[in-house]
């Protein structure tokens, strides 16, 4: 019954759009594949006595790393879309590398790239508002196909998902046939389907060793790839793709941070390249940055990732210096508190995947998951 609801409003829809008409205005609701939701009026968005005492108690968590000049501008924001949240049944999903207004201020479930994917498959609620980039954002789809997922601005992207594609990775099969492909999490859902099990940064090791051979592609992540090379004997055959924003720091810039002060600690991202991570004191995942933050409460600590995460961490634990090299990474700053709040009202930028990709993409995805490492 309810996949018959679903067609019947999926079918009106398409009417609507290939008539060319604004199903908006037209039925007073708007239209996803899966869905006709009601429409909503985009709220007005206003610093008010009535804001401010509904938004105090977020504000108590972000006075550390939020100027009060400042927080007029975010609290009307974070009011409105944590009251159209609850009417559309939406649940938000936020990286690690959100900006503190949207990592603090509206998102229901927060993570680095393997705890979102997990927490995907938990889902609950009509839709997910995936604040991240895109590739995340399909995860999401492919772990949920009957919901609506959205991404608030679809342009956001990842310099390693784009430096390859599905066409590159059927050459590497064919230059290295019966090698298996591991594929970092951060690529389309294109090379996920050609591939045999996705990692993230949290788990790469242990889903190469999973395989048993001798051998592996690993892609898209020169610099993960030489760092998971360090820790198993399985050989790993690489790609050149790199993050924009890990690539960009230096083992220099580092000594000089510990030629200042020879107590501080240095933790850094494996997506950094070889010279970086040999300065480091911890390398790992964003959230095992933050475990080993929190846990260890350094007096003074360099993120070396993207910055705003040293912001959402900062805003918990006081008593931590934070010295922070900020690279920030343009495509998780296009997720905005307004266009969070046009998302929610609107029902866009909805994430589509063609069907026969998707089947092939979950795969990887859910064998990931599934070895629980
Ligand atoms: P993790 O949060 O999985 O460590 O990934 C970092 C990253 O760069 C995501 O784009
Ligand atoms: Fe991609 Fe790097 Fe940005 Fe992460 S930080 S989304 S890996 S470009």
């Amino acid at each position: 019954m309810a996949s018959m609801q679903q067609a019947t409003a999926h079918d009106a829809t398409k009417g609507l759009v290939a008539a060319g008409l604004n199903t908006q205005t037209l039925a007073g609701s708007v239209a996803t594949s899966t869905r006709i939701w009601p429409a909503i009026d985009m709220p007005e968005v206003k610093w008010t006595p009535a804001v401010e005492r509904e938004t105090a108690a977020i504000y108590e968590r972000l006075k550390n790393v939020i100027p009060s000049v400042e927080w007029p501008f975010h609290a009307p924001y974070i009011h409105a879309i944590n009251r159209i949240k609850k009417q559309r049944n939406a649940v938000i999903l936020a990286h690690n590398y959100q900006a503190p207004e949207i990592f603090h201020g509206v998102a229901d479930v927060v993570g680095d790239s393997l705890q979102l994917a997990r927490l995907a498959t938990k889902a609950e609620g009509d839709v997910i508002v995936q604040c991240g980039v895109h590739f995340m954002a399909e995860t999401s789809k492919l772990l949920n196909p009957h919901r609506t997922v959205l991404i608030p601005d679809s342009r956001a992207g990842c310099s390693l998902a784009s430096s390859i594609t599905g066409a590159d990775i059927r050459l590497l099969k064919q230059r290295y046939p019966g090698v298996p492909v591991v594929t970092y999490v951060n690529s389309t859902a294109d090379v996920k389907a050609e591939t045999d099990i996705c990692c993230t940064s949290s788990n790469a090791v242990q889903v190469v060793e999973s395989l048993g051979t001798d051998r592996v592609i690993f892609l898209p992540d020169e610099y993960l790839g030489k760092y998971v090379q360090t820790l198993t004997k399985v050989k790993l055959i690489l790609w050149k793709g790199h993050c924009e924003v890990h690539e960009r720091f230096t083992g220099e810039e580092l000594r000089a941070y510990r030629d200042a002060d020879p107590s501080v600690q240095i933790i850094a991202h494996p997506e950094c390249p070889p010279d970086v991570l040999a300065e480091a004191d911890f390398t790992g995942s964003t959230a095992h940055m933050i475990d080993w933050v929190k846990t260890r409460r350094p007096a003074k600590v360099v993120m070396v990732t993207e910055c705003s995460m040293a912001s959402n961490v900062a805003a918990e634990v006081p008593d931590v210096e934070f010295i922070k090299p900020c690279n920030l990474c343009p495509h998780m700053k296009m997720i905005t508190l307004p266009n969070i709040l046009h998302s929610l009202v609107y029902m866009t930028e909805e994430v589509l995947i063609d069907p026969a990709i998707a089947e092939r993409a979950r795969l990887p995805i859910e064998r990931m998951i599934n070895l629980n490492a």
